[in-house]
């Protein structure tokens, strides 16, 4: 049985970038409370003509190269995001289109902040069974576009991107295992209540944007990724000790100080883009991974737990020896 390795990372943000004090003028905010509850400075903002698709795009051009690979040696896309460029077709099948590949399958992967570890757990299935041996998997998204810019308890918190990975099979593990799950009833926590087969009507209203118990996530995001690291440990006989990087998702520098403190990791083990990208929802795990990768932190060979939490309510881990 074939293992999955990450071959190479790639991640891309738009150009334009937005500083907290920005905010001042749009909603009754300041730069110290953003950075003082989020860790948030700044976020990047795609432009009005940049999709979904452009981002995943440029970010897997970067992967491809890192993973010296050809575009025609990939055999499955997919794309973790919530923000897809259309209803249909799928944001992987466009982005299929930009690369120029054809005759593979691509697919669309909606688990909102959990999308890269949804992803990934689907994406070693495939490798480990023989159904895939090197995967495009991007997370990408724009929330910029479904944020409700007059309501300063969501607006702060979000920013738009694209991580990607190539997943290839090895004879090494690779990804050690992952852990995925949800629960649905807490989906009004967290969620766009406008949708197609529900309050269609409702997309040119307050209820095509984000809505946000943010306080009640906080809370239980922070129980929650606590016992899905034991339990990410547990299945491996690993101990957290063992650990060199936590990447986790990048949506309050407050969560992720408490998921770092319970496993006894000081904050220079652990990934945080969060002051830079602010939360990116599917796309914060791969630009976290690719950043560190690049500048040279993350090393072959490492141990990294990767972690997320997000609207489903969903939430998952893996273990992933780099
Ligand atoms: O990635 C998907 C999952 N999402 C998350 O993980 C987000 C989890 N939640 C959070 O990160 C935090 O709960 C927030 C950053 C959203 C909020 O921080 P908090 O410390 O939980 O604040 P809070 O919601 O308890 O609000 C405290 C106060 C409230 O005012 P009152 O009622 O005490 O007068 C809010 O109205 O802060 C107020 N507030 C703000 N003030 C200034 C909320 N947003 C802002 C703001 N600027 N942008």
């Amino acid at each position: 049985m074939a293992f999955t390795t990450i071959a190479g990372t790639g991640g891309y943000l738009p150009e334009r970038v937005m500083h907290n004090r920005e905010f001042e003028s749009l909603v009754n905010t300041s730069d110290e409370w953003i950075r003082e509850r989020t860790g948030i400075k700044r976020r990047h903002v795609a432009a009005d003509d940049e999709t979904t698709s452009d981002m995943a795009l440029a970010a897997a051009n970067r992967a491809i190269e890192a993973a010296a690979i050809n575009v025609e040696d990939i055999d499955l896309i997919i794309v973790a995001t919530t923000t897809p460029d259309k209803v249909f077709p799928s944001t992987a099948c466009i982005l299929q289109r930009h690369l120029g590949i054809h005759n593979i399958p691509a697919f669309d992967v909606h688990a909102a902040c959990s999308g890269f570890m949804y992803g990934l757990d689907i994406a070693d299935r495939f490798i480990r069974t023989g159904g895939a041996s090197c995967i495009l998997f991007v997370g990408a998204e724009s929330y910029s576009r479904i944020i409700d810019w007059n309501d300063r308890s969501t607006c702060v918190l979000f920013g738009d991107g694209a991580g990607a990975v190539i997943l290839t099979a090895g004879d090494e593990p690779g990804i050690l295992s992952t852990h995925i799950y949800a629960d649905g009833q807490y989906e009004e926590l967290l969620h766009v209540p406008a949708g197609v087969s529900s309050g269609f009507d409702l997309l040119k209203s307050q209820a095509a944007f984000i809505q946000m118990k943010g306080n009640e996530i906080f809370k239980k995001a922070v129980s929650t990724l606590g016992a899905i690291a034991r339990e990410a440990l547990a299945a491996n006989n690993l101990d957290k000790h063992d650990i060199d990087w936590l990447v986790p998702h990048q949506a309050n520098l407050r969560i992720i100080r408490a998921a770092a403190k319970k496993l006894d990791l000081p904050l220079e083990k652990t990934i945080i883009t969060v002051d830079e990208h602010a939360n990116t929802s599917s796309a914060s795990i791969p630009l976290a991974l690719d950043v560190a990768v690049r500048d040279g932190r993350i090393k072959r060979g490492n141990l990294l737990l990767l972690e997320a939490f997000g609207a489903g309510l969903t939430w998952g881990s893996a273990l992933v020896r780099y």
